[in-house]
Parts: structure tokens; sequence; C-alpha cells
């Protein structure tokens, strides 16, 4: 038995950052699943590996960091995943964007990778969930894997934690597309390669650096402030209050960064540059662009649909020069995962 699915990277506006065991959220957080830029992963049965082994390989080649970090992943869902040790399993993953080009890779490849393993264990067990039960179980184990990936198991907004809106939970992700204003639904993002070098400082080591920051406990009532404000500023098209609170989370988040133990500085001269002719070229023209950031120095910068053209324009002449060979990626807000025959994308 084989089980073939991609899915997308997501970006987050209102950020998680900060968490309780297991891999449960400080606060809960918003985001929107890219559409160009996805994780494929194939999961294998094979009898001709002892019950309970398994082998991995990303883009063809065994990866020892990744191998590490499965082994955690496989032991915290192994209890209610009885497919992990039924048979021995041949795992193969790949993205379409490059590794490290500041788009969170973890995401997309442990939602991939939840789905082929909540496939595999219906079909062991015989079990035929509903679509809703399906993807809700494959978001609480891509959650164990990574925070963000329980995101990005669906298209569209997503908001993982408890919160006040219904069905919300801090186990899984749930969609939040209804209501959500035609300009935003059609959202895009074009990714700014600041710079592609590794992280200074991983978001595991991130997280846990949250439990002794001062701020920690009034950035968790902020986050649930801003998810309520923006919310609602979505569902309404009003585009000032999107950019206000996308833009603080996004400080914010770099804020909580300086100001916890070691004070990491994970901007560089040219993202604040790159920022600074964003707000300068929104004023001018009054675009309704804004932008919002990882943890790391790459910038996602967004806009509505209508303004493409002048806004692929605005960086071909004034921002690709401030990223690394020039690089960005053109990308929007996608449909979510996708359930494939082969392993290509
Ligand atoms: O899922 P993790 O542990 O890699 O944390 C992701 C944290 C941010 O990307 C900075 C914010 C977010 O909500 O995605």
């Amino acid at each position: 038995m084989v089980s073939i699915w991609s899915a997308p990277a997501n970006i987050a506006l209102i950020k998680y950052w900060g968490k309780k065991e297991i891999q449960l959220p400080a606060n809960p957080s918003l985001s929107f699943s890219l559409q160009n830029s996805r994780s494929i992963t194939q999961v294998e049965t094979d009898t001709s590996l002892k019950a309970g082994t398994w082998t991995f390989s990303y883009d063809g080649k065994p990866n020892a960091v990744f191998e590490k970090k499965l082994k955690i992943f496989f032991d915290r869902i192994r209890e209610e995943l009885s497919v992990l040790d039924r048979q021995g399993l041949r795992i193969h993953s790949k993205n379409n964007f490059p590794h490290s080009s500041g788009i969170s890779s973890s995401a997309s490849f442990y939602a991939s990778l939840a789905l082929c393993l909540c496939e595999l264990e219906n079909h062991a067990v015989n079990r035929t969930p509903g679509e809703k039960e399906f993807f809700q179980s494959a978001s609480r184990i891509a959650r164990l894997g990574s925070g963000s990936a329980a995101r990005s198991v669906y298209g569209g907004f997503n908001l993982w934690g408890q919160s006040d809106i219904r069905g919300s939970s801090d186990e899984y992700s749930i969609p939040v597309n209804t209501d959500i204003h035609p300009d935003f639904s059609e959202y895009r993002d074009a990714v700014l390669i600041i710079s592609s070098e590794v992280k200074s400082l991983s978001s595991s080591a991130g997280h846990a650096l949250m439990n002794e920051n001062p701020f920690g406990p009034s950035r968790y009532s902020q986050a649930r402030q801003h998810l309520k404000t923006l919310y609602a500023a979505l569902q309404k098209g009003d585009h000032t209050t999107v950019i206000k609170i996308t833009e603080q989370e996004a400080l914010t988040l770099h804020g909580l960064i300086m100001s916890s133990s070691g004070g990491t500085l994970l901007m560089t001269p040219q993202t604040v540059e790159a920022i600074k002719k964003i707000r300068e070229y929104r004023t001018a023209t009054n675009s309704k662009c804004c932008f919002t950031l990882d943890a790391g120095p790459n910038i996602h910068f967004l806009y509505p649909d209508n303004e493409k053209e002048k806004i692929h324009n605005f960086i071909r002449t004034d921002l690709a020069s401030l990223c690394e060979n020039q690089q960005w990626i053109d990308d929007h807000l996608g449909a979510g995962p996708m359930k494939h025959k082969n392993f290509s994308l």
C-alpha cells in the first residue's frame, strides 16, 4: 500500500511563538496556506523491511538531520498509529521550493507526512472516517511534528489554538474561510529571499526561550486580542486594520526574539531597508500591501490580487536588489493539500 500527499507551506498573520508541552500553543495563531510552495511525501508499506522500522530519503538522498527529528516524531505518535509498528515503511519527501528559502518547509513536510500516515492507518484498521474527521486527525498528528504544520493540512485561512471562534482547539487547526472578504480570499504573497543562510535560532529554541521572557504573558493576551480584531477585519475587508495588525505581529515576533535571553537579531540591514521601502510605496501609491516576517530575515510581501502587476514592477525595480541573487518567489493563497498518484509535483 502506498500513500502520496502534497501539502502547502503557510504564512502566519497572527504568530505562534511560545508553547506548552507537548506542542500546544501558548496563544492561538492564524495563517493562510500558499499555493505554489509545497512538499510532497510518499509513504509505502514494505514487507521486506522489519516491522516497526523505516527508511527516509529527502530529495532522493538520506538525511541524518531529518531522520533524528523523525525518530522523535514517531515516538510521539506511535501509540495511536498502529501502522508504524505493523509493517516497515519507506518514506520519500521533497519540496518544490528551495530548502532554505525562508519558507518553513517543516510545516509542509509534516502536514504531507501526517496525511499519508493517517490514510495508511485507516486502511490498516479498516476505518473510513468522514472528511472532517480525517483532516482533523491529520492536523493533530502534523502538530506533533511541527506546531505550525497543524495549519498546513487545509487551504485558505487556518486557525490553530483555543479561542472564541467556534470549533477552535489547541490540538488541531480548523479552516476559517466561510466569511472571508473576497479581497483576502485572493491574497498574494511575494517571498523576498533576503538570505538563505541557516537561521541562527531554531524555532524550537525560540519557543523554549519564551518560557523565561518577561513579556510572555502580555504577549499571549495581545495575540488573543489581535486575533479577534484581525479576523473581523478579514471578514469586513478592512485593509487598514489588516495591515496594522499584520505588521505589528511581525515586528512583535522579532521584538520577542530580541528580548529573549541571548538577544537574537534575525533581521539584516536589507530586511529593514525592504520594510522601509514597502511602507514608503504604500504611502506614495495608496496600495493595500503590507509585510510579515517569519523567524528569519526574509520578507513575505502581501497584497491583493488586483495590485499584482504594479507590485511585481515595484519588486523588480526596488526590492529585488535587496534579495540574495535577486531571488523572490511569486505565490498566493491556495487550495490546500492534494492526494497524488505519482511522486511528482
Ligand atoms: O512550527 P514551528 O515550531 O516551526 O514555529 C513556527 C513559528 C513561526 O513561524 C515564527 C510563526 C508561525 O505561527 O508560523
